[in-house]
């Protein structure tokens, strides 16, 4: 791995200079641009180098209240967005929506303005409709952060790949990355093909035909069908989860049969660089889009370090956004 120059993470965080990120709130990465991007994910470094020193910076956050109101199942966002919010100090409540008054027909939008009445400062919302955050932003104060919303997007889970790739590869620009799977109902892919391609990476999405979606190429990146063409030269081989609850029928033949073809294992990735990184968002399908021994080997797997780059990227996130509140309120 490439050395990173030492920082000074309480230093960085103090900084003062020009905000590229000028968002209220963290819906989509489409749209942002290349400063905005790197901001997020320097200031995302310096969080990784202050949670690995063991200090705190509490008072970011203090007297500030986050929710977390997922209306979809998550372990890794979920909890690293609460312990983000802990870690800068905040109020976090974790909704649980399953004995919420959803279940007595509450709707999405009323369910948001009652928390709303509350003066929550931070909303973060997973949904299992494309758009739900971007229309609660529409009628709340809060600051309204996407958690994974249907097939549209998971931002933080872009930056967190990329925060990743970053601190591997020693840069972003320039890398070919080969995306796999089921790209068809991944916000996952969607998201990390803006940022990369944003970022001046050669992005190439992989998979069959039934679960890569024609519209794809318009987002600049190259289609393969075939396993080993897709990884020949690859720096970056992300896999993605076969998500069978957003399936119809007959998308795959059977989960063995799309093992064979497009699940990875030590042989197919012999196609990509000799030190190319394996990345998976999580949760993983051992032995249906991975092999066990790909996902396990320290010397090429990422996937634990995507996790504890989370944290960071959420810490981020959250810091950025509330230094708009902080300005309003100066
Ligand atoms: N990658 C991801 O979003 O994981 P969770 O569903 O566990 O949050």
């Amino acid at each position: 791995m490439p050395k990173m120059p030492p920082v000074d993470a309480p230093r960085m965080l103090r900084q003062r200079g020009p905000v590229f990120y000028r968002q209220k709130h963290l819906l989509a990465i489409e749209g942002l641009e290349p400063p905005a991007i790197s901001q997020l994910l320097d200031l995302s470094e310096s969080y990784v180098l202050l949670n690995r020193s063991g200090k705190t910076q509490r008072d970011l956050l203090r007297g500030r209240t986050l929710i977390n109101l997922f209306f979809e199942d998550s372990t890794r966002t979920r909890t690293s967005f609460e312990l983000a919010g802990k870690r800068l100090g905040a109020d976090v409540i974790n909704m649980s929506v399953s004995t919420s008054s959803v279940n007595k027909g509450e709707t999405l939008i009323d369910t948001a303005a009652t928390l709303n009445a509350m003066h929550c400062d931070l909303l973060v919302v997973r949904h299992d409709q494309s758009g739900a955050p971007n229309l609660l932003s529409r009628i709340v104060d809060a600051a309204v952060i996407n958690a994974g919303d249907g097939t549209h997007e998971h931002p933080t889970q872009a930056l967190l790949d990329a925060l990743t790739i970053k601190r591997r590869k020693g840069r972003i620009a320039g890398l070919i990355v080969a995306i796999c799977g089921d790209v068809a109902h991944s916000r996952v892919a969607r998201s990390n093909i803006h940022l990369l391609t944003t970022m001046g990476c050669q992005v190439r999405v992989i998979g069959p035909p039934t679960l890569i979606p024609a519209e794809v190429a318009d987002l600049g990146v190259t289609v393969f069908h075939d396993m080993a063409r897709g990884l020949a030269g690859a720096d970056v081989v992300m896999m993605l989860r076969l998500q069978r609850e957003r399936m119809s029928r007959g998308q795959i033949p059977s989960a063995r049969e799309y093992f064979r073809f497009y699940g990875l294992d030590a042989e197919k990735l012999t196609q990509a660089k000799s030190d190319a990184i394996v990345m998976h968002p999580g949760p993983m399908n051992r032995g249906v889009e991975i092999d066990s021994e790909v996902a396990d080997d320290p010397l090429r797997s990422v996937i634990k370090e995507q996790v504890e780059m989370g944290v960071a990227v959420r810490m981020a996130v959250l810091d950025m956004l509330s230094r708009g509140h902080r300005r309003n309120e100066s």
